[in-house]
């Protein structure tokens, strides 16, 4: 990025604007080390709900080399692998200790039968796929289930809705949760073993594989069928009546908009509601991609960025909250819980990041991988804090995808890998799972989007209004289970591309005891790892001075990402 660019840029950042708010905020009053940039306030008594564990969860798809070269090497490959899956995959998914694995697809889901993936290897058909790759389906259900086992987390199935009937999907959900063995029928007959759940067992796995999350269908309105809302419902009605359930509850998601398209929202749940299958649907699955331009599928270039696309971009992301919180409301103002009053349910963000144009892709065939740099660490923080502070309303996410396609958390070709800096970001996220969030006013000037002018109505992520300006410095809060309120998590993205924000900490009711602190931030934004260099970003520990009068004041450097953890007395 050129400097001329960057110190124009920075003219336009609201450093007046930071310090007039500070004069307003609780830090007022106080004597306060040197100048001060921005403030947070932390309100532990305020909770927010419980941050569940999947908001941290995870995508893959047959598409380009997610699955094939990705996850799946086979088991005579050279490259190190576990009954066939890439142990290196393997091992980062469990460092971020992954809760959830979404698959097959994706648009792949509404044209996959997945009976093609069952039997022996040799015996498993050829075909032409959704992103017009040859499928040879030497992974399948099975090989999936295995991967979900050896990394610890829950399977999170897509079912076909557009190319196969409700029957398969109702028979998918017997192939993987009938029990196996005997099965009383009648009370004058005989117990009989049931004929899919036998069929498992042939295949290898005569224990169930208890799959209680999933997706009916995959971007109805586009790749998924092209259906309307209404033509939607009905389907989504007929696939999910008395699909069997096998003792516990089955957590049904239906498909929600494209981006922030509130209405499709509103009119499928309008056509749902008070119809019989109402407390079918769990959750609603929201897709919100970020691009710089106004669609998702052509967004310059993921290394070579100016000032100008760098916060665009980030600012397009931050309209994530906007996306949850117009959904929570459409879903809010037709259907809540009879008893509670409150939405009855939930959002699944299940495709989320950075997608970016072609240029990167790790070669021929690896269809929609690109690179990954420090910009997109900081999309990864700001979303996260998103999920965070709603952690009332969004239950799943699933950074699309894991590896080796858009906002990855890895790379990896034949022999090679490489984790990217969203990975490390996942990591230093992890303090906040299953904790209590809590909410944080962070007062910092903000940044005007300086494409913002240019930025025609977008239909994708709604208005060019939305996109006019950037939080100076965001994060979310939350207290630690178990800790009585004692140990707090901050997680702070600070997005200025050349200036460390000094801000004042301080929590209302509480006082800081003791603080430490990681941090990832770079030379450079636009750096990023690669096979050469696997290390070239990573997160270090933060030098975190000590509480002050139960205050603590931290600089967060510039294009940075923070979680510091405070003790509280
Ligand atoms: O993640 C890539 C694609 O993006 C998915 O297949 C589809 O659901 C979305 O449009």
């Amino acid at each position: 990025m050129n400097a001329t660019t960057r110190r124009a840029f920075l003219k336009s950042t609201t450093l007046a604007a930071a310090a007039t708010a500070l004069r307003g905020s609780v830090l007022q009053g106080q004597s306060l080390p040197g100048q001060v940039d921005a403030s947070i306030e932390v309100m532990p008594g305020e909770a927010i709900g419980t941050i569940s564990p999947e908001i941290y969860s995870h995508f893959i798809e047959h598409l380009g080399g997610v699955i094939y070269d990705g996850v799946w090497v086979g088991p005579n490959s050279r490259i190190p692998n576990q009954n066939g899956i890439r142990t290196a995959f393997l091992d980062a998914m469990r460092a971020v200790q992954a809760p959830l694995l979404r698959w097959p697809g994706g648009c792949f889901a509404d044209s996959y039968d997945w009976r093609d993936g069952l039997g022996g290897a040799s015996s498993r058909p050829a075909r032409t796929a959704f992103w017009g790759q040859q499928e040879t389906n030497q992974y399948g259900l099975h090989e999936f289930m295995h991967t979900c086992r050896a990394i610890g987390c829950k399977p999170y199935l897509a079912a076909n809705l557009r190319t196969l009937p409700a029957r398969d999907f109702y028979q998918e959900v017997e192939y993987c949760n009938a029990p196996a063995g005997p099965v009383p029928s009648h009370s004058a007959a005989p117990a009989v073993p049931n004929a899919l759940a036998t069929q498992r067992a042939a295949n290898g796995d005569p224990a169930p594989f208890n799959v209680d999350l999933w997706g009916v269908g995959n971007e109805s309105w586009g790749c998924g069928g092209n259906l309307s809302p209404e033509e939607y419902a009905a389907m989504y009605r007929r696939f999910t009546a008395w699909v069997p359930t096998y003792g516990s509850p089955l957590r049904l998601v239906a498909v929600g908009p494209n981006g922030d398209d509130a209405s499709w929202t509103r009119r499928l749940f309008e056509a749902l509601h008070d119809g019989p299958d109402d407390h079918r649907m769990w959750g609603l699955s929201v897709h919100y991609y970020t691009s710089g331009s106004p669609t998702k599928f052509a967004a310059g270039d993921a290394l070579q960025y100016g000032a100008g696309e760098y916060y665009d971009l980030l600012t397009r992301g931050a309209l994530m909250e906007k996306v949850v919180t117009d959904h929570w409301q459409a879903m809010g103002s037709v259907a809540t819980h009879p008893n509670s009053g409150k939405n009855a349910v939930k959002l699944v963000v299940d495709e989320w990041g950075a997608w970016y144009g072609k240029g990167t892709e790790l070669g021929e065939g690896y269809n929609l991988s690109q690179q990954s740099t420090m910009r997109d660490a900081l999309l990864t923080g700001i979303t996260l804090d998103i999920f965070q502070r709603h952690a009332d309303k969004v239950a799943v996410a699933n950074v699309a995808q894991a590896i080796n396609c858009i906002h990855s958390l890895m790379l990896a070709q034949e022999e090679k890998f490489t984790v990217t800096p969203t990975f490390h970001v996942f990591k230093m996220y992890l303090p906040h799972r299953g904790a209590q969030a809590v909410r944080a006013e962070f007062t910092a000037g903000s940044i005007e989007n300086p494409l913002a002018a240019t930025a025609a109505g977008d239909s994708y992520s709604g208005s060019a209004d939305a996109v006019r300006s950037l939080a100076g410095l965001s994060g979310s809060a939350s207290l630690a289970p178990g800790s009585n309120g004692k140990r707090l998590t901050l997680t702070v993205v600070n997005p200025h591309l050349d200036r460390a924000m000094t801000t004042a900490i301080a929590l209302r009711g509480a006082i800081i005891t003791g603080a430490t602190g990681t941090v990832l931030a770079s030379a450079d934004v636009h750096d990023h790892n690669d096979f050469a260099h696997p290390d070239a970003v990573h997160p270090v520990q933060a030098k975190v001075s000590q509480p002050v009068a139960g205050r603590l004041v931290h600089s967060f450097p510039a294009a940075s990402v923070t979680t510091l953890q405070l003790q509280l007395a």
